[in-house]
Order: C-alpha cells, then sequence, then structure tokens
C-alpha cells in the first residue's frame, strides 16, 4: 500500500499570513524521510493553499512522486502540462467548498466530455491520470471508458459513517467498486477523511494500492510537534540576556 501525503494545510498555515513559513518544499522533504511514497498536492484554482511556485519546486525536488490534484480548468491543465508531475488526480471543484466535497459525476455527458478531453491532454503529455469518483461501479467504469490509469475512490462516506453498521456497509461499497476498478485493468487508490482510527479497515481491501491522506496526518504533526516548538522557543527566551534600557545600544545576534 502505497502511503501519498497531501500537504495542502502546510500551504494554508503559511498563507494564513502570506509569508515564507512554513514551505511545504520543506514539508515535503521530511514527509519522504518519514517514508511516504507520495506528495499530493491541490492546485486550487482560486490558490486558497498550494501555489503554482509549490507545484513548480516540488516537482523539481522530490524524491518521489508528486500527485497533482487539479479541476479540468483551462489554466490549471495547461500548468500541469508544462510542470510535468508524475501523476494528476482529476477532482470536480466548487470554489465556495471547504474542502472536495465528492467524486467527478461522470453520469453527466458535459462532465465526461471534459474529464475525456482532460485525460487525453495529460496523457499525451507523459501524465497518469487518476480519476476522483464516488466508490461505485458506475464511476468505475465510466472511468475506463474515459482511458484513465487510475481511479481514486471517495472515502468520505465511508470516514463519516456514525454507527458499525454503516461503516460496514461503507466498507463493503468499496470493496466491490475496488473490485470493479481491478476487473476494469484500473489501479485503485483511496482518500478523503481518512484518519489513524479508520484506516485499518480500508487498508485490508484487497486490491487498494494507494492511500492520499492529509488532514488527519496534518493535525498529528501539529499536535506532536507543539511541545518541542514550545519548548524550543521558551529555551530562545531563557538564554535571553538581562533586559536592556536603551534598545538599540545592544543589538543580539539574529538566528537561533
Ligand atoms: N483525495 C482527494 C481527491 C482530496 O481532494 C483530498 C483532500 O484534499 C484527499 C484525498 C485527502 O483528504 P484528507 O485531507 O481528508 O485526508
Amino acid at each position: 500500500m502505497r502511503l501519498y501525503v497531501n500537504i495542502d494545510h502546510v500551504a494554508t498555515i503559511r498563507q494564513a499570513r502570506r509569508t515564507d513559513e512554513p514551505d511545504p518544499v520543506r514539508a515535503a522533504v521530511l514527509v519522504e524521510l518519514a517514508g511516504a511514497d507520495g506528495i499530493t498536492v491541490h492546485l486550487r484554482e482560486d490558490r486558497r493553499h498550494i501555489q503554482t511556485r509549490d507545484v513548480r519546486l516540488l516537482v523539481e525536488t522530490c524524491r518521489t512522486l508528486v500527485n497533482l490534484e487539479v479541476a479540468t480548468e483551462e489554466e490549471v491543465l495547461s500548468l500541469a502540462e508544462e510542470l510535468q508531475p508524475e501523476q494528476v488526480t482529476l477532482v470536480p471543484e466548487r470554489r465556495d467548498e471547504v474542502t472536495t466535497e465528492g467524486g467527478l459525476n461522470l453520469a453527466r455527458q458535459e462532465v465526461q466530455d471534459r474529464v475525456g478531453s482532460a485525460v487525453t491532454r495529460l496523457q499525451t503529455a507523459g501524465i497518469r491520470v487518476s480519476l476522483f469518483v464516488d466508490p461505485d461501479p458506475e464511476g468505475v467504469e465510466a472511468s475506463r471508458l474515459l482511458g484513465a490509469e487510475a481511479v481514486e475512490l471517495h472515502t468520505g462516506e465511508y470516514a463519516n459513517a456514525r454507527s458499525d453498521e454503516e461503516r460496514g456497509r461503507q466498507l463493503s461499497r468499496l470493496a466491490q467498486a475496488t473490485a470493479a476498478g481491478r476487473d476494469a485493468g484500473l489501479a485503485v487508490h483511496a482518500g478523503h477523511g481518512l484518519t489513524y482510527e479508520n484506516v485499518t479497515p480500508l487498508a485490508a481491501l484487497e486490491g487498494i494500492e494507494e492511500v492520499n491522506i492529509g488532514h488527519s496526518i496534518m493535525s498529528r504533526a501539529i499536535l506532536v510537534g507543539l511541545e518541542r516548538a514550545t519548548r524550543e522557543m521558551r529555551e530562545i527566551l531563557d538564554r535571553a540576556p538581562g533586559r536592556v534600557s536603551e534598545p538599540g545600544q545592544w543589538l543580539p545576534p539574529m538566528g537561533y
């Protein structure tokens, strides 16, 4: 099972101050050192977190693979063609959504046409294409017909299940969609809402070869890292010399 880590939230924190930290490119190095098989970023039309610069540098510097999530919009598609990540996952996108809310609606002819032409364009540029779909045989079959190499099954409903019964039902749905994907010759990926608590039953499903996980890993990183980060600031303050009454007469060295 390949683990692709979505690092969008690192950019979200940076964009909260429009500064240069934390840098998702540096975060990607740590994620790779910790054993991730790939780095996932979503280049949204409104650039609310990941910027074009991030994708450019990630493609240049990642030692693993870059999976770029984009909508079927001209601007991001041509950027993908130019920047050449190893994989593009096509996702639906709405400006007012907090996060991707569901899979591509491939039952609609207009969506099929847009996705089909995006698949052809990206593949012509040498990029592997995955389609983010709900875990139903129809979306999987439509993905095969459109020529994608892979599907990413939306695990949001599984993740949001409120009872064991519902969780079991959603897991069976994912198992069936995975089998349909494998039968259709597609690679099967999964993602959205996966956590340390709910990932194990999904990981046990035969046939899923890649998971994309972002929010839960970033949330844990903040909690496991906060104590150390606070301690380091505490130490800097504790090391500072006695107070000066004339600022400017004495300038402490910058750095840490
Ligand atoms: N897969 C896709 C297509 C997504 O859009 C997202 C969220 O950006 C994820 C996976 C990761 O979801 P989460 O952040 O809930 O782990």
